[in-house]
């Protein structure tokens, strides 16, 4: 008898290479105040990617459909959307699925989706919908973007059980300061409950007007509640003002109007080069995560067990009124 290791008579198989999944990078942009660039950012971020040859999926949490008339699908037109993929478990979100261009596909949205919050608050499992449907996708995607909708509900929270990460889109001025403390806290929450992964990797700063001093002014703080951040166990420990900023660009204003992103609408303008410039940094530290994780087998993700601290943001005084905020 040869030897082995099996019992007598045991066929001997030839062990299965294991390939790991395909790592997905599934980001949340996330801010409960509307008008301060969530969906310019989720779509021009997305294209960005896209044109840099990864397959990119953009979903539309917000029932607005902003994002979806953007990237030029016809809301009205359409079949099904995210709701019925969120509340309706014989709709294959692969069938739901547009592709808008090249590596770029958006999950769309309707405004019947303001009536999910009402139907999801009755389904089992209502928390975790979202991450579901784009678990069905595999490896389809290396990056999920999810636009979501301005407020802290359901669909929020689906957005944030899904994701892995939170960007936070929102404009320097003292008011948002407020609303960053009030976002981080719904965080805190879920990473508590629904999804100990959740990490919030940093700030994008949107429409941003760099030669006013009120606005340099924010973002000093910010870069000090971040820095200060690190010393303590949280979802943001490790965030930052992710630069560079989004300067105000009429172009970036205009393009939705003609169902295009600014790659295609001005190519050439600030805009584009601003979201360009961001997509390169984030892949930048992606790829080297994954080469990382590829020359050595990453520990299981820590859990937060500590109470993350309630976040406190210093609130700088009002601008004066020849700076206040449009
Ligand atoms: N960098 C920018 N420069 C000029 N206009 C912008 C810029 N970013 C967003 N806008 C415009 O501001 C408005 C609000 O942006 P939007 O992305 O829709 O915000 P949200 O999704 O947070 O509600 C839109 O009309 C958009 O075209
Ligand atoms: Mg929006």
């Amino acid at each position: 008898m040869p030897p082995g290791p099996g019992p007598p008579g045991a066929v001997s198989l030839p062990r299965m290479q294991q390939t790991p999944p395909k790592p997905v990078r599934q980001i949340a942009l996330m801010n409960q105040k509307g008008g301060v660039g969530k969906t310019t950012t989720t779509v021009n971020l997305a294209a960005a990617l896209a044109r840099s040859g990864r397959p990119t999926l953009l979903v539309d949490l917000d029932p607005q459909a902003h994002a979806t008339l953007h990237l030029g699908v016809d809301a009205d037109a359409l079949t099904h959307s995210v709701f019925d993929v969120l509340v309706d478990d014989t709709v294959s979100p692969a069938a739901v699925v547009r592709e808008v261009g090249e590596n770029l596909a958006v999950l769309p949205s309707h405004t019947d989706l303001a009536a999910a919050e009402t139907q999801l608050a009755n389904l089992p499992d209502r928390q975790h919908r979202l991450e579901r449907a784009l678990a069905s996708f595999g490896g389809r995607f290396e990056f999920v973007l999810i636009d979501c909708p301005p407020s802290l509900g359901l669909l929020t929270i689906n957005a944030l059980a899904a994701a892995r990460e939170v960007i936070i889109p929102m404009q320097a001025h003292f008011l948002a300061l407020q609303g960053v403390g009030k976002l981080l806290e719904t965080v805190a929450a879920v990473s508590r409950s629904v999804n100990p992964r959740l990490r919030v990797t940093g700030v994008v700063l949107c429409m941003h007007d760099a030669s006013s001093s009120h606005t340099r002014e924010v973002v000093a703080d910010l870069d000090r509640f971040f820095e200060a951040a690190r010393a303590q166990e949280s979802p943001w420990k490790f965030a930052r003002v992710i630069r560079p900023p989004i300067r105000r660009n009429i172009k970036l204003a205009e393009c939705p109007s003609f169902g295009q992103t600014i790659f295609d609408y001005a190519p050439g303008a600030p805009g584009a080069e601003d979201y360009r410039a961001l997509a390169e940094g984030l892949l930048r530290e992606w790829d080297a995560m994954l080469s990382r994780r590829t020359a050595q087998p990453a520990p299981p993700p820590a859990m937060h067990t500590a109470e993350p601290p309630v976040p406190e943001i210093v609130v700088p005084s009002p601008p004066a009124a020849a700076e206040q905020p449009r």
